[in-house]
C-alpha cells in the first residue's frame, strides 16, 4: 500500500478549540478517510504546540504549573476531536519526552554543522503569534501584521539559524515544484514578500522565560517555539531517534494543511531547517483561507470564537462537517453565519439527501411491504442517465478530493442526489403504483433509487463518516462488497431484492434563523 501522510498544525494552547481549528482538522480527517478508502496506508497527525511565553504566563495567572495548564487544554482538544469523529493517528505534543529529545538533537546538529551561531537580537515580537518583526518591517504602528495585537520590544542574547544560506536552494525547489505551495496565490505571496527581499537569519532561542525545550549546550537558552514546533511533523515519526522506521516510511509528508497566516513558517522556515538537515521537503503545503465573522478572523478575539460543541449538538456532527467543507471553498476566506448553516442544512441535507432516503424507503415499504421483488427487467427511460451520472460522479469526486477541492467534491455528489430526486418525479411511482401491470417498472424505479443512495453513501463517507451507516441500515446493506470505494463505480451491484427498514429522518428540518 502506498503511504500517505497528512497533517494539521499543532495548535497553540491559548484556549479551547473553536470552529476555525475544527475546520482544518475536519478537512485533514476527510482527506485521510478518503485516501484510506482509496487503499492508501494513511497517517494523520494533529496535536498541540505547548511551549512559549504566553502559556507560561497563562498558567501563572491560573495558579497552576504550565504542564497542568497544557494537560487540561489537551484533554479539551481530544474531547472535541472525538466528538467531531476525528480519526487521527498521532496527537503530537511538544512537551512529550520523545519530541523534546528529538528537537534537541536537531538543534545540536545544526549548531555543530555551523548553521546555528550565537548573537544578540533586538527587535519586536508578537507573543500570541510567537513571531519576530524587525523595525524595518514595521510601519508607523507597532502591531502584529497577522493578528493586529501590540508588539513587545525584546533585546536579548540568542542563537541564530543561518536561514539565508538556504534561500537559493529553497527558491530552486519552489520553481521546480509548482505544487509545493498551494494555492498559487500563496506561492506568489511568499516569493514576493519574503524571498525577493531576501531571507534574514532567524533568531531561534529565547532567554527571558523557561517554558520550552532547553538548549542542552547552553542552559540559559530555550528553543524558539516555532523551531520546537515545526519539526513535530518528523519527530512524531521517530526522526533522529532509535526507532525511525515510520520516518523512513511516511516522510516526506504528502500535505501539511493550515490557514494562510502560518504559510511563511511552513514554506520558508521549515523547508530551510529541512534543507540544512539534508532531509526531503514536504510534497505540499496547502494554506486555506480564514473563517470570518463580519470580515474578522474567527477566534481572533475572545468575543468571536465559535464552539463546535453546541453546533454539533443542534445540527449533528456530520452536518457540521458537511457545512464546513461544502460552504467554504478551500482556499479563499469565507463568512461563517448561522443563517447560512440553516439554509444549507435544510436545502442539501433535509431536502435533497434526507428526502431521497425517506421517500425511497417509504415507497418500498408502502408499495411492496418493505422488500422489492425480483422482477423481469423493466427499465425506465431515465435509468441510463441516472446510472451514468451516479457512476461518473465518483471519478469526478476523486479528482476533486485529490486536489483538496472538498466543496466541489460534495457539490458533484449532490448532483447525483438531485438527479435521483428528479428521477422520482419523472417516473411518478405513485402513478405506476396504481397500475397492477406496472409492478416490475415500479420495482425497477425504486431499485435504481436504492443504488443511487448506496453510491452516495460511499461518496460522502470521508466527510460524513456516520451518515453512511444510517443509509445502509435503512436499505439493509451489510455486505462490504457494496460499500467499497471501487464498488461505487458500478451501478446495479446491489441484489434486486432490496429490503428496507424505516428509520427516523436522517436530517430533520431546522427552523429558520430568528
Ligand atoms: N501553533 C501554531 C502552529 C504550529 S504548526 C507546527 C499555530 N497555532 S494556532 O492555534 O494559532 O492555529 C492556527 C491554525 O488554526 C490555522 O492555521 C488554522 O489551521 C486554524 N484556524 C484557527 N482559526 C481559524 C479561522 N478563523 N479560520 C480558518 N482556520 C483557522 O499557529
Amino acid at each position: 500500500m502506498k503511504p500517505f501522510y497528512v497533517t494539521t498544525p499543532i495548535y497553540f494552547l491559548n484556549g479551547e478549540p473553536h470552529i476555525g481549528h475544527t475546520y482544518t482538522t475536519v478537512a485533514a480527517d476527510s482527506l485521510a478517510r478518503y485516501k484510506k478508502a482509496r487503499g492508501f496506508d494513511v497517517k494523520f497527525l494533529t496535536g498541540a504546540d505547548e511551549h512559549g511565553q504566553k502559556v507560561e504566563q497563562a498558567a501563572a495567572a491560573a495558579g497552576i504549573t504550565p504542564q497542568e495548564y497544557c494537560d487540561g487544554l489537551v484533554a479539551k482538544y481530544k474531547e472535541i476531536w472525538e466528538l467531531m469523529n476525528i480519526d487521527y493517528d498521532y496527537f503530537q505534543r511538544t512537551t512529550g519526552a520523545p519530541h523534546m529529545a528529538s528537537v534537541a538533537r536537531i538543534f545540536k546538529k545544526l549548531y555543530e554543522q555551523g548553521d546555528i551561531y550565537k548573537g544578540s537580537y533586538e527587535g519586536l515580537y508578537c507573543i500570541p503569534c510567537e513571531t519576530f518583526f524587525t523595525e524595518h518591517q514595521m510601519k508607523e504602528e507597532k502591531v502584529c501584521t497577522d493578528c493586529g495585537r501590540p508588539l513587545e520590544r525584546i533585546s536579548e542574547e540568542c542563537y541564530f539559524f543561518r536561514m539565508g544560506k538556504y534561500q537559493k536552494a529553497l527558491e530552486a525547489h519552489i520553481a521546480a515544484n509548482p505544487e509545493f505551495i498551494m494555492p498559487a496565490s500563496r506561492r506568489n505571496e511568499m516569493i514576493n514578500n519574503f524571498l525577493k527581499p531576501g531571507l534574514n537569519d532567524l533568531c531561534v532561542s529565547r532567554t527571558t522565560f523557561t517554558w520550552g525545550v532547553p538548549v542542552d549546550f547552553d542552559p540559559g537558552h530555550i528553543m524558539y517555539v516555532w523551531v520546537d514546533a515545526l519539526p513535530n511533523y518528523v519527530t512524531a515519526l521517530g526522526f533522529l531517534s532509535e526507532n525511525d522506521a515510520e520516518y523512513k516510511k511516511y516522510w516526506p509528508a504528502d500535505v501539511h494543511l493550515m490557514a494562510k497566516e502560518i504559510t511563511r513558517f511552513h514554506t520558508i522556515i521549515w523547508p530551510c531547517i529541512l534543507l540544512a538537515l539534508g532531509e526531503p521537503l514536504p510534497k505540499q503545503v496547502f494554506a486555506h483561507g480564514w473563517l470570518q465573522i463580519e470580515g474578522q478572523k474567527l477566534g481572533k478575539s475572545l468575543g468571536n470564537a465559535i464552539d463546535p460543541r453546541p453546533l454539533s449538538a443542534e445540527f449533528g456532527v456530520d452536518a457540521l462537517r458537511y457545512f464546513l467543507l461544502r460552504e467554504f471553498s478551500f482556499g479563499p476566506d469565507g463568512n461563517f453565519t448561522r443563517a447560512n448553516f440553516i439554509n444549507r442544512y435544510n436545502a442539501d441535507l433535509a431536502n435533497d439527501l434526507g428526502n431521497l432516503l425517506s421517500r425511497t424507503v417509504g415507497m418500498v415499504d408502502k408499495y411492496f411491504g418493505g422488500t422489492l421483488p425480483l422482477c423481469a427487467p423493466a427499465p425506465s427511460p431515465y435509468d441510463t442517465d441516472l446510472a451514468a451520472l451516479a457512476t461518473a460522479m465518483i471519478t469526478k469526486v476523486e479528482d476533486h478530493m485529490d486536489n483538496l477541492r472538498f466543496s466541489e467534491a460534495l457539490a458533484e455528489t449532490w448532483q447525483a442526489v438531485r438527479r435521483a430526486n428528479k428521477y422520482i418525479d419523472e417516473n411518478a411511482p405513485w402513478v405506476l403504483a396504481k397500475d397492477e401491470t406496472k409492478r416490475a417498472e415500479l420495482a425497477n424505479v425504486l431499485y435504481c433509487l436504492a443504488e443511487t443512495l448506496r453510491i452516495t453513501a460511499i461518496a460522502i463517507a470521508p466527510v460524513m463518516p456516520a451518515t453512511p451507516a444510517i443509509i445502509r441500515a435503512q436499505l439493509n446493506i451489510t455486505d462490504s462488497a457494496f460499500t467499497t470505494w471501487e464498488s461505487a463505480k458500478h451501478f446495479g451491484l446491489l441484489p434486486r431484492e432490496v429490503r428496507v427498514e424505516k428509520g427516523p429522518a436522517a436530517f430533520p428540518r431546522m427552523e429558520k434563523a430568528q
